[in-house]
This record gives structure tokens, C-alpha cells and sequence, in this order.
């Protein structure tokens, strides 16, 4: 990895999370869910989602602060499914990016209060008159965040995810609830990041709706790995949890050689489709191979 690339992802961390600090600060900044909402979206976290906006961005040349918008959304929406899934009801984590999580630090009242809040505010951020891009392009973009996240999208594998949990699952199972709580958020970072170009084509689009389904799938797989072989210190998040609640993971159901091959797979297919990307696709396969390769 060069160093051009490392400087190039604090560089866009420090944005984003200006950014986000900015539209948190705007009406709430003396309220106790205010700080509730800070502590969850801005207290670390590694920001791939939002890098992968900016790094789509560098092949297509979208203004900066067009990106600034959707990256800023998907990373709320991120932060309050965090806060959700961490829930006593939920998964019963209380180690979220190496800090107690939010019903640990604060309660649970406050903590579902802030999922929603910030929920609502990725919303808010994408109908910002500062997102300069046309109404037609911002209607779709609410209508596919809300579908990505909804009850068709990340709830319904949210709610997958806890129903499979005790039962031997099968792979198609497997597949459609991570496809649903992980997999279409990926979705929507290719595609919305891809609309907001100016100039689009249609082969391009079709690369990018397929190198993002497969990195779906990989955040996910890696994220299952990291589970089964990492450490708290490391990975900042309670790890064997999902051997210790019977999670149907790949891991799980497969076994950890058989989920680390069939993760190796899907890296390398996304790596062919990026390399018949043209323009500057630098950062995105750097932060690819980043997001593969990572520790926690
Ligand atoms: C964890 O996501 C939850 C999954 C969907 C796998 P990340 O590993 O991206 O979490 P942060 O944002 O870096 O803490
Ligand atoms: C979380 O999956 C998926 C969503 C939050 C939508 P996990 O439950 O595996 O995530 P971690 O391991 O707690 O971060
Ligand atoms: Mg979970
Ligand atoms: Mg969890
Ligand atoms: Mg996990």
C-alpha cells in the first residue's frame, strides 16, 4: 500500500467526520441525546463505507461536497444499526470500537432513541438544499436508502439474523439474511456514489452493482472471520459471540477454512471487475484490498 493511499484515507476520515459533526451540531448540540448520538457516530469507527463513497468518486470526479452528503447519510445509517443490533434484545453486546456500547454508556431508552434519531437524520442530510444534484436524482436516492434499510432490506435481515440464530440454517439462508443486514447497504454505496456523477455509462454501472454485491458479502464473511479468530483488544467488539448465541454465520455452518476460501473467491472476482474499471481506480482497489486484508 502506498503512502499516497494512507494519506489519502486520513485525509478523507477527517472529513467525513467533520462533516458528520456538523450535521449533528446543527439543532441538538445542548440535549442529552445529543451527546448520545455523538458517542455512537463519532467515537471511532472505520469509515469504509464513507471512504468507499469518496473512492468512487475519484473514477467519476463527483464535487466533493455532493459526496460529503451521501457518505455522511450511510454512515448515520450505519452508526444506528450498530446501536440497534448491540440492544440487550438483540445481539447483548457491551463492546462497540473498543468503548462500551451505547445502552452500556448511557441506557437502553437512549440508545434506541438515538438509532432512530440518527436514522432520521441520514434522511435529513440527503434533502439538504446543500446537496447540489438535481430533485429527480434525489428522489431516487430516498427511495433506494429507504428500501435498503427498510423491511424488505436491512430490518428484514436484522429480524433473519435473530430468528436463525439456534437453528442449523441452510446456505441460501445464510446468504439472503447477509445479503439483506450487510450486503444491500453495500448496494446503495455503489449506486447512489454512482449517480451523483455527471457522466455515467451504462457497462460502468452494470461492474459497480456487481463489484458491490460481492464486497457485500465480503464485508460480511470477513466480519464472521474476525468474530471466530480475533480479540477483544484487537477487533474492539466482544469476539466468539457468534459461536457462544449460535449465530448461523459462514463459519458456523461451513467451517473456518471453507469460509476463509469462499471469501478468497469473492475477492478475487471483484478484483478482475476492478481492474476493467477505466479511469482513476486507484483508491477504490487499494481500499478494497484494505477492507479484505483488515484485522478489525
Ligand atoms: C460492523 O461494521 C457491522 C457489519 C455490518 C459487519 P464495521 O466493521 O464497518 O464497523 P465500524 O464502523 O468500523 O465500527
Ligand atoms: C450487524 O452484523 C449487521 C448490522 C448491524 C445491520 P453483526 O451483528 O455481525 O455485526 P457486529 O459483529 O455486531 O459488528
Ligand atoms: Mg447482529
Ligand atoms: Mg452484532
Ligand atoms: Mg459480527
Amino acid at each position: 500500500m502506498t503512502n499516497n493511499f494512507e494519506l489519502w484515507v486520513k485525509t478523507h476520515q477527517d472529513r467525513i467526520e467533520s462533516f458528520m459533526m456538523r450535521c449533528l451540531q446543527t439543532d441538538m448540540s445542548d440535549s442529552i441525546i445529543y451527546d448520545v448520538c455523538k458517542y455512537s457516530s463519532l467515537g471511532g469507527g472505520k469509515r469504509f463505507r464513507a471512504l468507499l463513497v469518496y473512492a468512487i468518486g475519484e473514477i467519476t470526479h463527483t464535487d466533493k461536497l455532493i459526496l460529503d452528503h451521501i457518505s455522511a447519510s450511510i454512515e448515520f445509517i450505519h452508526a444506528y444499526s450498530l446501536i440497534h443490533d448491540d440492544l440487550p434484545s438483540m445481539d447483548n453486546d457491551d463492546l462497540r470500537r473498543g468503548k462500551p456500547t451505547c445502552h452500556i454508556k448511557f441506557n437502553e431508552a437512549q440508545a434506541i432513541l438515538s438509532g432512530d434519531g440518527l436514522q432520521s437524520l441520514a434522511f435529513q442530510i440527503l434533502s439538504l438544499p446543500s446537496l447540489k444534484i438535481d430533485d429527480q436524482k434525489k428522489i431516487k436516492i430516498f427511495h433506494s436508502l429507504s428500501k435498503t434499510i427498510g423491511i424488505n432490506g436491512m430490518v428484514k435481515g436484522q429480524s433473519l439474523d435473530i430468528e436463525n440464530t439456534l437453528k442449523i440454517g441452510k446456505i441460501e439462508e445464510l446468504e439472503k439474511l447477509q445479503e439483506l443486514k450487510t450486503g444491500l447497504l453495500f448496494n446503495f454505496i455503489g449506486s447512489s456514489s454512482y449517480l451523483v456523477a455527471d457522466k455515467t455509462n451504462e457497462e460502468t454501472i452494470q461492474k459497480i452493482t456487481n463489484l458491490f454485491s460481492l464486497l457485500g458479502k465480503v464485508y460480511q464473511i470477513s466480519d464472521d472471520i474476525l468474530d471466530y479468530e480475533s480479540n477483544d483488544e484487537v477487533l474492539g467488539k466482544t469476539t466468539g459471540k457468534d459461536k457462544k448465541d449460535n449465530k448461523l454465520t459462514y463459519v458456523s455452518l461451513l467451517g473456518i477454512s471453507e469460509a476463509k476460501k469462499i471469501n478468497s473467491n469473492y475477492f478475487t472476482q471483484i478484483e478482475k471487475i476492478i481492474n476493467s474499471i477505466s479511469g482513476n481506480t486507484i483508491f477504490l482497489k487499494e481500499l478494497i484490498t484494505k477492507i479484505y486484508q483488515r484485522a478489525h
